[in-house]
């Protein structure tokens, strides 16, 4: 198999048509680097394309979410609704020619360095015939994203019981077919909390899960803080954040939301699996109790009663969980033990995050979101650039 001809060959592959594939592209592009992007969808962001609510606004400052060589018109809003953002994804493609370097409905299922060749080689299906087309380049850009499949929580007794509707959170559009109905959301992270918001919107009623401590913080304090970090320390953003959080929310944890004790810009550095989480309105629904915060599942019984860890039961005709997402690097990229860890996700830490070995790079695998996403590119970009342009000369 490893020495097959590959049917397409060119300098570099990029793995996914999503923010972070699109940026890495272009940034290639821009320099004469020949690049071909692979996307297993049949449109670029399908992310944002199909797996959003109605309600989704990008969380932070506009600035941190513009790609490099074209950015954002003027008058777009602060804080982008999804279908801005589709549509300058969009416009993006369209203006820096990246059409035309995209194959799209191939899905990657198999990638491999080949050191006699010195070239990787990747299988992909080509999901309109099913055929398997192989390709080979000099450097991999492996940009498929942090959510790439749907987690849903394991062992949560008698869920097999459950006669009402269950559905991840992915599948989400809108609050409005649930009006009347009782509504539990498992997760409270940014789409749970969103979600809950929407349906109490929707005049559903709406129960949230919380399990874990979390910083609640607006999309203006965070912008802010991001703003901030770069110039004072840690400490000092958190602190300042933490105090207007006060004033803004009050004391959260006697609506059951408690707080951390490490500050929210501290654990998004460090434990960047506690993202602080943006209120969207759900907080002001809470203290009104049109969300009632419930701890976590212990049992569900019959007849669609849940019993939660502090004694509560409760019926539900649907329970949505927005119980987050995996990368699925792991599933298909061989023989690296050095960049991407066995959760999927950058195992480099921040800054050394972007490059691995014999010409390996990843971007928006490291906890990040779309922040970074510009500067990254750019650093991927100059690298490959330097290597390629320098072997050109001596050819
Ligand atoms: C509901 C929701 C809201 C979000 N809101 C925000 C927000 O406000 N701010 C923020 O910073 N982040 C947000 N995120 C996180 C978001 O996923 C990333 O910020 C952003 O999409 C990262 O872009 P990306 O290009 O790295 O990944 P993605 O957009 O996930 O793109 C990866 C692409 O790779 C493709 N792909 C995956 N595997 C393969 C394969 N084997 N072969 C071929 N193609 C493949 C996928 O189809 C996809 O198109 C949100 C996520 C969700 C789910
Ligand atoms: C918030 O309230 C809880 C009890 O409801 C208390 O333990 C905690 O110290 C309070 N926090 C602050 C910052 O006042």
């Amino acid at each position: 198999m490893e020495n097959q001809p590959a049917d397409f060959s060119t300098a570099v592959l990029v793995i996914g048509a999503g923010p972070s594939g699109l940026a890495a592209a272009a940034c290639l592009a821009a320099k004469l680097i020949p690049v071909l992007i692979l996307e297993r969808d049949d449109a670029v962001a399908p992310l944002w394309r199909r797996r959003t609510y109605a309600r989704l606004r990008l969380q932070q400052h506009k600035r941190y979410c513009e790609l490099p060589l074209f950015g954002l018109p003027p008058s777009a809003p602060t804080f982008l609704p999804c279908s801005d953002f589709i549509r300058y994804l969009d416009d993006y493609a369209a203006a820096l020619g990246l059409e035309q370097l995209l194959r799209l409905r191939r899905r990657v299922d198999s990638a491999e360095f080949d050191p006699p060749s010195a070239r990787w080689r990747i299988d992909a299906a080509y999901l309109e015939t099913g055929a398997v087309e192989k390709y080979d380049a000099r450097f991999l850009v492996v940009a498929t994203g942090e959510d790439d499949e749907p987690l849903l929580p394991i062992g949560i007794s008698g869920l097999d019981r459950f006669s009402g509707e269950t559905v991840h959170s992915n599948q989400f559009r809108t609050g409005e077919i649930y009006q009347g109905l009782d509504v539990l959301v498992v997760g409270s992270g940014n789409s749970g909390m969103e979600i809950a918001y929407d349906l109490a919107e929707c005049g559903a009623r709406a129960s949230l899960v919380v399990r874990r401590e979390l910083h609640l913080v607006t999309r203006e304090m965070l912008a802010f803080a991001m703003g901030m970090a770069k110039y004072l320390p840690v400490s000092l953003v958190d602190l300042m954040v933490l105090l207007w959080c006060y004033i803004w929310f009050g004391n959260t944890s006697k609506y059951g939301l408690h707080r951390p004790s490490k500050g929210p810009i501290y654990l998004r550095h460090n434990a960047p699996i506690i993202y602080p989480v943006v209120d969207s309105g759900a907080f002001t629904k809470i203290k009104s109790g049109d969300i009632e915060v419930l701890p976590a599942i212990s049992t569900i019984e019959d007849n669609n009663v849940i019993t939660f860890e502090n004694g509560k039961r409760r019926r539900f005709d649907a329970i949505i969980f927005a119980t987050g997402y995996r990368s699925t690097v792991k599933n298909w990229l061989k023989g690296d033990d050095y960049l991407i860890g066995e959760d999927g996700l950058s195992s480099r830490g921040f800054p050394p995050h972007l490059k691995g070995k014999n010409g390996l790079y990843c971007v928006g695998l490291s906890k990040r979101g779309l922040h970074g996403v510009a500067e990254d590119v750019v650093c991927i970009a100059d690298d490959i650039g330097s290597v390629f342009h320098r072997k050109e000369k001596q050819t």
